[in-house]
Order: C-alpha cells, then structure tokens, then sequence
C-alpha cells in the first residue's frame, strides 16, 4: 500500500509539470542517468506514459534536478538559498553531517507529544472535540488555569507536535506557557491526531472529502467553542501558521460570527493568494495537481503522506545517494520548502523528521494547486457542471475576505517559499482589520522558520509577546 501511495506522489510530482516552468529550472543542470532509468520502470508510471506521451521524459529530468540542486545549492543555483558560497561549502556540508549524526541519538525523535511535552516538565492534557459533520479532533493543552487561552493552528501535513518539536528553547508552546498563558493545539481533521469520525473509516473515501475548506468552517469554530467553554472565556487568542491561517480566513470569511470569539488573530507565514508561491517542486506541481487528485480518487488514495514511508521511497527516487543529499531529502515538507541554513537547527532535524509530516487529504493540495493556477482565493473548483449544482454557478465563489473583522497580525519573510511577500500584500489589502505588518528581519527566513527557527525567541516571539500583551484584556469582557 505505501508503494503504490509513493509511486502516485511520483507520479503527482512528474506529471504536474507544464511549459511556463521550464524557465524557471532552465538555469539548474545536473546529471540524471541512472535514476531516470529506475522511474521509467515503475509500472504506475509505464501507465501514466501511455497518457501524457513525451511529457514524462521531459519532467523526469526537470523533477529529479531539483532535489540535486538542492545540494548544489551549497554552492550557487536558482532560488535555493545560497548563504553559502562554494569555498566553504565542504565545511558546511561537514558540519552538518555531523551534527545530523549527533542528533539521530535522540530519544525525542520517537517520543508522542504526550510524553515529548511530560520530559520537558511541563503538564499536558488531551481532548477530544467532535465537529458538526462528525469528525473527532484532538487537541493538546499545556494548562494554565484561569489565564488567557491562546489556540495554535498547525499548518499542512503539520500537527500539534509542530508548536513542540523544537525543544524547550525555542518550541511556541513552551514560551507561552512560561509566560503564563493556557495554550491549546488544534488538530485538523486527517492529521495523525485526528483520524475518527462517527460514520466513516480512514479506509472510506467520504472521510477524505474535505479540504482547508472544511477545516475553516468545521474544524476551527468546533476547536474554538470548545476552548471557550472549557475557559469560561468569551474570547481567545489565535495564532496560525500556514494552513493555520488559510483556515481562519475561511472561518472568519464564511462564518462572520466567529470573528466575535477572537480577540486577535497572529498569522504566521499567512497564505490565502498563491500567485507568487517560489517552491519549484510546488510550482511544478500545481498545474497538474487537481487533475492528478482525480487519478489518485479512481484508485483509491485519498490521503498524501501519512509517515515517512512514502517519503523515503520518494527520496530513494528522486535524490543521489551520498550523504548531504540524503539528509536534506529525506523529508518531503522540508523538500518542498526550502532550508535556510543559518536558522536550521540541524541536531534537531532528526526530531522534527521524526513528528512531520502528519498527514492530509489529497483534496487540501489539490485546493491550494487551485488558487496557484487561478491566483484566487475562492471555494473548490469542481469544474463548471459540478460547480453550477454545488455553488449555482460555474466559478467557485471567492473568499469574502472583507467580513474578516478580528484583528489580524501579520508576519512574513522576503524568502518563503510558500508566503511570497507580493502575495501576502495583496491579502493586506483585502484585510480592513490589520493591526500589524511584520517583515522577519532576517533575509532567508524560510516557511518552516516560522515554527523552527534557531532564533524564534528573538525574531518571532518577542513580538508576538508584545502583541498578545496589548490584547491582553479583552478575553474576560
Ligand atoms: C527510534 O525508533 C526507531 C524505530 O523503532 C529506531 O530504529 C531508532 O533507533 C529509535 N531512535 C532513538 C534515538 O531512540
Ligand atoms: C481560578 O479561578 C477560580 C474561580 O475564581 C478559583 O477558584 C481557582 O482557585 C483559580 N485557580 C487558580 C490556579 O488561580
Ligand atoms: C537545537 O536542537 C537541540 C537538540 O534538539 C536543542 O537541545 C537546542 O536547544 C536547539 N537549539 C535551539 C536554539 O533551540
């Protein structure tokens, strides 16, 4: 079974490809021979072939650069960070095999959050929150009785282990619970923490019809009720990342009321339009994503990536064997990404390969691929005949982004792969309640960054501090 889900990854990865991208890795070269000779033999993809014609070869080759050029990039390649400069790229490759090597030896990579969270001193509790179309949804707690509660929204293929994995230091869960507040982990539905649900089974293609579409007007206003009445609160603190926040803006844009229950919102890495998204695999992708979610239906596979399984026969695939090559490959999130090597905490990598990635529906990549192509940010497109019966009309409606009234907070970086700056200013312009803009100081700050970043202390949570404590006040009215 995790076979035949890494050979439609693949598949998904080698045929998204189109001609407006051969720009964009026109500038990368690298030497492909022996593993085009391993794909082409895989019988999903012979199949695939039969379909698409000349177009595999083609994207056989672009595909498997990238993940090379990747370890080029220690020297110099198109748009991988390039911190480093060929001279000193040996030592750096040194280095971080070494301290990936320290840190295999560590017990975290295999602890839950459970018990992740119990080592570090701190108490943890688990709840279960079921959602109007019945789904079960666990959530973590790290209590603090009677203070403000603050909900954390993991972004895709992320859990509530993201806001814990990088240790006691610098992990947002642990600097908020020093400081006193009642932090709370939402779980979206098919992450590894939320996989029941009161009719269908994970096996049951109705369980995985859904996407952050689903999770905004469902998952999000069940979570947050929920907190609410466990805090006797009128009012919580939100802060997402990522797909964190595309959620919000769905919920605060579909159901208007729910803006009413958050005394302010904080978007990490915030990602609602996608004209812009850097990520070559991404890009790649994108194109033929929706289509290829329809392939993956037919034959069963509703759900992308739930262990690292699948992702290290993608690696095998797709990334040389020596050493660098394999440490920076392993992780399909950290692939598609980018690594800024200054902010990368490299003896902890074993531990965030180790909780990521959690899991998701096809349909939440095919969603985002949607709003890549169209550069909207709007309902699911089913295509005209369906979407006339769904929304009484051909074109998916957009988002309502102006019922959006929480206050919002704002933080980017120049270098996200996923959260272009052009596209996060063309949010902040919808928006009519931003209270900050924050640009990360910090040139290559990356995607993942915003959750794992070595400095996190000092260039993201000193801020959010700041703002959760001007908030203060208005949870308890
Ligand atoms: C984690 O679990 C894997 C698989 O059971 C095992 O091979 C590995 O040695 C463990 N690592 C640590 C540091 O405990
Ligand atoms: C929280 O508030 C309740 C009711 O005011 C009080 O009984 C309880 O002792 C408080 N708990 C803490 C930890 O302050
Ligand atoms: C980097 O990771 C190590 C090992 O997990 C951890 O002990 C250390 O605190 C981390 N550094 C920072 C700045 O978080």
């Amino acid at each position: 079974m995790f076979f035949r889900v890494a050979s439609l990854l693949l598949i998904v990865t080698l045929l998204g490809c189109s001609a407006q991208n051969l720009d964009l890795l026109a500038s990368i070269t690298s030497s492909t021979g022996q593993l085009l000779g391993g794909i082409t033999k895989l019988p999903l993809v012979r199949q695939i072939t039969q379909v698409s014609g000349d177009l595999l070869a083609d994207t056989v080759n672009l595909v498997t650069t990238v993940p090379l050029s990747l370890v080029r990039s220690l020297g110099v390649s198109y748009g991988f960070p390039t911190l480093v400069s060929d001279t000193n790229s040996v030592e750096l490759t040194n280095r971080i095999i070494n301290e990936f090597t320290e840190g295999l030896s560590n017990e975290d990579i295999n602890l839950t959050i459970i018990d992740l969270v119990s080592k570090y001193g701190y108490p943890i509790e688990k709840h279960m929150v079921e959602t109007q179309d019945g789904y079960f949804l666990t959530m973590h707690r790290i209590p603090n009785d009677n203070a403000s509660a603050v909900f954390l929204m993991h972004g895709l293929l992320g859990s509530s282990d993201d806001w814990v994995v990088s240790g006691p230091v610098s992990a947002l869960a642990y600097l908020l619970a020093d400081e006193g507040y009642d932090v709370w982990m939402g779980n979206a539905r098919g992450n590894k923490h939320s996989r029941f649900h009161n009719t269908f089974d994970t096996s049951e293609a109705d369980f995985w019809d859904f996407s952050w579409h689903e999770i905004g007007i469902y998952d999000l206003p069940a979570m947050i009720n929920y907190v609410l009445l466990a805090t006797k609160s009128s009012r919580l603190k939100y802060i997402g990342h990522s797909q964190g926040t595309t959620a919000f803006f769905v919920m605060a844009s579909e159901r208007p009321d729910y803006n009413n229950k958050i005394s302010l919102m904080i978007a990490l890495s915030p990602v609602a339009f996608m004209n812009h998204v850097k990520s070559p695999i991404v890009r790649l992708t994108a194109p033929g994503a929706p289509f290829l979610h329809n392939i993956m239906k037919g034959l069963g596979l509703y759900e992308v990536l739930p262990d690292n399984a699948a992702t290290k026969l993608l690696r095998q695939l797709l990334c040389r064997a020596e050493r660098l090559a394999e440490i920076l490959c392993t992780n399909f999130v950290f692939l598609a990404l980018g690594f800024d090597f200054e902010q990368l905490n490299v003896t902890n990598l074993p531990v965030l390969y180790g909780h990521m990635p959690s899991g998701a529906s096809g349909k939440q990549f095919a969603h985002y691929a949607q709003g890549i192509v169209s550069g909207d940010f709007r309902q699911f497109d089913y295509g005209d005949m369906v979407n006339a019966v769904v929304y009484g009309e051909k074109r998916p409606p957009s988002y309502a982004l102006e019922n959006v009234r929480a206050p919002v907070a704002m933080f980017y970086s120049e270098a996200d792969w996923l959260a272009d700056p052009r596209d996060v200013n063309q949010l902040y312009n919808k928006l009519t309640n931003v209270i900050d803009l924050y640009k990360v100081p910090h040139e290559q700050f990356s995607h993942l960054d915003f959750i794992v970043a070595k400095d996190f202390k000092t260039l993201i949570y000193s801020r959010i501090r700041k703002l959760l404590w001007t908030f203060q006040k208005y949870d308890f009215e």
